[in-house]
């Protein structure tokens, strides 16, 4: 029987969030309901609040989750009603050229729940990433729950959902940081801070933090970072270039999702560099007014991160693993603990920068 539920929606273009009781229907094949334990809020969260993702409004909010299933539909054979899981929002299908060619990590038919959540008067909700977790339990595809070892901690478990895994991926998969690379991240909340996580766990050896914000770069030392540039006092590109030898990095990650700090990332690269963009661009956004000579004199590559190209079956297990070993801290991403009723203040103490992750505990 569908039940219902409290999840946080955002109803209209930069209205503040509320929350609602939502209807959650039986899982159809394919499905599974899981009572959501925890679920971290992204920037990506606020981005569909403000409408920059798209104007399918209202948005059930929340993506970055780990929970416990709670049952499932028809024919599903990869989870079952009690599995601890992290809801990813790139199921792979199996099916497509991608899949079919060994790159799953790269489905181009990334595939959600069928049925719809609705609020209690029948309108459909547009769950973000096809997730939707600001909710006490939610509906996704089951190919979306990914099973890993319930030692964890449902908190910092489901930031791997999301943000972190986004960062990590971003050095270690789409960047590809090897040992003894510089790095440069732009922008250091989540995000950013997983990356150079990341880039630490690949063993870069220098490993440059930018950001406008002299606490975020307090934070991002401890992350990992060799050295810290302060964009908002001076050329962040020089300040690159000054931590590697006049180079540049071998690597320089964009994790803000600004034009500028793309340009500033593709000129802070050491020659044959590599640029990884993490941060989300809104629609409005051009790509910047490079000259083409410096992009074929530089050579490298421009990269885009979708989910750090994570595969999540394959990434998310072994990073718990990481983590319960204390190789990777997880725990230190989670700023605080918050309840529903407290995302909408989250999205402002993440706008003031006060945060790196705040955690909605169910
Ligand atoms: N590609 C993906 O799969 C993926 C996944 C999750 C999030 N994201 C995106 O990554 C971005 C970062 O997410 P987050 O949750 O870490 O956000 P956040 O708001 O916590 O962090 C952004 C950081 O950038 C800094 N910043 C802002 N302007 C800057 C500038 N001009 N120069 C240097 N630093 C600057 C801020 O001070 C802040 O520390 C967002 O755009 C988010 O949507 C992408
Ligand atoms: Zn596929
Ligand atoms: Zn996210």
């Amino acid at each position: 029987m569908a039940q219902q539920v409290r999840g946080v929606v955002a109803r209209g273009k930069g209205q503040p969030v509320t929350v609602e009781t939502i209807v959650i229907p039986d899982p159809g094949p394919g499905e599974a309901v899981v009572k959501v334990q925890a679920c971290g809020v992204c920037h990506t969260d606020l981005h569909y609040r403000d409408g920059g993702i798209n104007d399918d409004f209202p948005f059930l909010l929340g993506h970055e989750a780990a929970g416990v299933v709670e049952a499932v539909g028809p024919g599903v054979t990869n989870v079952a009603p009690g599995d601890f899981v992290i809801l990813n929002w790139r199921a792979v299908c199996g099916n497509c050229r991608s899949c079919k060619r060994g790159k799953p990590q790269y489905c181009f038919s990334t595939f959600n729940a069928t049925q719809k959540m609705t609020l209690t008067d029948g309108t459909v909700l547009s769950p973000a990433l096809g997730i939707g977790s600001f909710a006490d339990k939610t509906l996704v595809a089951a190919g979306q729950c990914t099973p890993v070892n319930p030692a964890a901690s449902p908190a910092t478990a489901g930031l791997l959902g999301c943000g972190v895994m986004a960062g990590l991926g971003a050095s270690m998969l789409t960047g590809n940081v090897q040992r003894g690379d510089t790095v440069a991240v732009f922008g250091c909340g989540g995000v950013g801070d997983a990356a150079i996580a990341g880039a630490k766990l690949a063993g870069a050896t220098t490993i440059v933090a930018v950001d406008l914000d002299e606490r975020k770069l307090a934070w991002a030392r401890e992350f990992g970072a060799t050295h810290t540039v302060n964009a908002s006092s001076g050329d962040p590109v020089e300040g690159v270039k000054a931590a590697t030898g006049g180079f540049g990095a071998d690597v320089c990650i964009e994790a803000v999702g600004n034009p500028k700090v793309l340009e500033q990332a593709f000129f802070a690269r050491d020659l044959a560099g590599t640029v990884v963009q993490v941060g989300v661009p809104t629609p409005q956004m051009r790509f910047p007014d490079i000259a083409m000579i410096d992009f074929f004199g530089r050579g490298g590559a421009l990269k885009p991160s979708w989910y750090g190209d994570c595969l999540p079956s394959r990434d998310f297990p072994l990073l718990i693993e990481l983590s319960l070993q204390g190789r990777l801290p997880l725990d230190k991403f989670v700023s605080e603990t918050i309840t529903l009723d407290q995302v909408e203040a989250a999205f402002h103490r993440m706008e003031r920068g006060e945060v790196l992750r705040s955690v909605v505990v169910l």
